[in-house]
């Protein structure tokens, strides 16, 4: 086992039909799509039909994960989704995503929940489950349908998310191989939930009514900027130097897409030309947990990602949570 490492076998993407634009939007709030593009770097994002779920997504692109990585559902013995849009409060959406790829019943099925920062974390997880011998492949998908948690009335938040998903198979391969994890690193601040919020429809405000608290994403957004800059500075930062990594050395920043300026300011305070940013968001938007693995997909597929190039995967969220990864392809 000395010179097995895990790696990123494969991925896979999904994004619904229906495309909304920022044109669109302005139909149903006060905004332009000169406000939104110049203060986000977002055209558009997908909206979900009424009848696809978060899990329906999750599974699409899990199953072209699997398909990419040449690994059987059989296969898979860990499935972790991250999403803060389950199907439904009670099963987890892996359980009903094992039910729909027909995984194992020997297969570990959980969800995260580390909002945007959620792939990362999902990753951390699977990968320390693998090391510790106990589970051989895992698939590890981020997933949201984020149209169920916006307030289309209000403009300050409904203008910036989409719904996607996107997979990766992580599993054994020898050292050097493709897709080689090098290093992750979590982090939170309890201090600052209620700069991000969903408010309603858990367990503290379970009823939704007048005087009770909405069950829609509500965002201080000037301060969630400031944070979500500092965070993604630190967690790139601290991966970089704990692998003795100088930042010029990697080829490509896979960073969560929420703001093209946030994303601006990451490139600046690491000296980089953002044209070493893979930067998809101008057509999907903020899709939270799937922002990564989608981004990562496309990246891939599209040979923006090369063999023998070194990514750094960095992504902030709710909680506040952020964190990083390092990845040899
Ligand atoms: N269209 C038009 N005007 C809008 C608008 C919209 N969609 N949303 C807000 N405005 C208005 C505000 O009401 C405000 O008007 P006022 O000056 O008359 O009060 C003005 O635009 C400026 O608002 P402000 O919130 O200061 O804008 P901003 O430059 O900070 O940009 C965000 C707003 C949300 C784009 C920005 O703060 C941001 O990206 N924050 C981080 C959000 C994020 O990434 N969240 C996800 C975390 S995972």
């Amino acid at each position: 086992m000395a010179d097995t490492t895990f790696a990123l076998l494969g991925s896979g993407s999904y994004a619904p039909e229906r495309v909304m634009t920022n044109n669109e939007l302005a139909k149903l709030v006060d905004t332009s799509d000169e406000w939104i593009f110049t203060r986000t770097g977002i055209k558009e994002r997908r909206i979900a039909a009424e009848s696809e779920n978060t899990s329906d997504m999750a599974t699409a692109a899990a199953k072209s994960a699997l398909e990419d990585a040449g690994i059987t559902a059989e296969q898979i013995d860990l499935c972790i989704v991250a999403t803060l849009t389950p199907d439904l409060p009670m099963p987890s959406t892996a359980c009903i995503v094992q039910a729909k790829l027909g995984l194992p019943n020997h297969a570990a099925c959980f969800d995260v929940h580390a909002a945007c920062s959620g792939f990362i974390y999902g990753l951390d997880t699977a990968w320390a489950m693998l090391q510790s011998g106990r589970y051989r492949n895992a698939l590890v998908i981020g997933a949201e349908k984020l149209s169920t948690v916006l307030d289309w009335t209000d403009r300050t938040t409904c203008v910036l998310f989409g719904d996607a998903a996107g997979a990766v198979v992580l599993g054994p391969a020898p050292a050097g191989s493709t897709g080689e994890i090098v290093g992750t690193k979590l982090y939170s601040e309890g201090g600052n939930t209620e700069l991000l919020q969903i408010p309603g429809g858990g367990s503290a405000h379970p009823t939704p009514g007048p005087g009770t608290p909405a069950r829609f994403i509500e965002m201080k957004g000037r301060e969630v900027f400031k944070f979500a800059v500092r965070e993604m500075e630190d967690a790139a930062r601290d991966i970089l130097e704990q692998h003795g990594i100088h930042a010029d050395e990697v080829d490509c920043v896979v960073p969560h897409q929420a703001n093209l300026r946030i994303i601006d300011s990451i490139a600046k305070f690491l000296e980089l030309p953002v044209e070493r940013f893979f930067v998809n968001l101008e057509r999907y938007g903020n899709t939270s947990a799937a922002s990564i693995p989608l981004a990562i997909d496309e990246a891939r597929r599209s040979g923006r990602i090369k063999p023998g190039s070194l990514s750094l995967l960095v992504a902030f969220g709710a909680g506040l949570t952020y964190g990083s990864a390092l990845v040899r392809w």
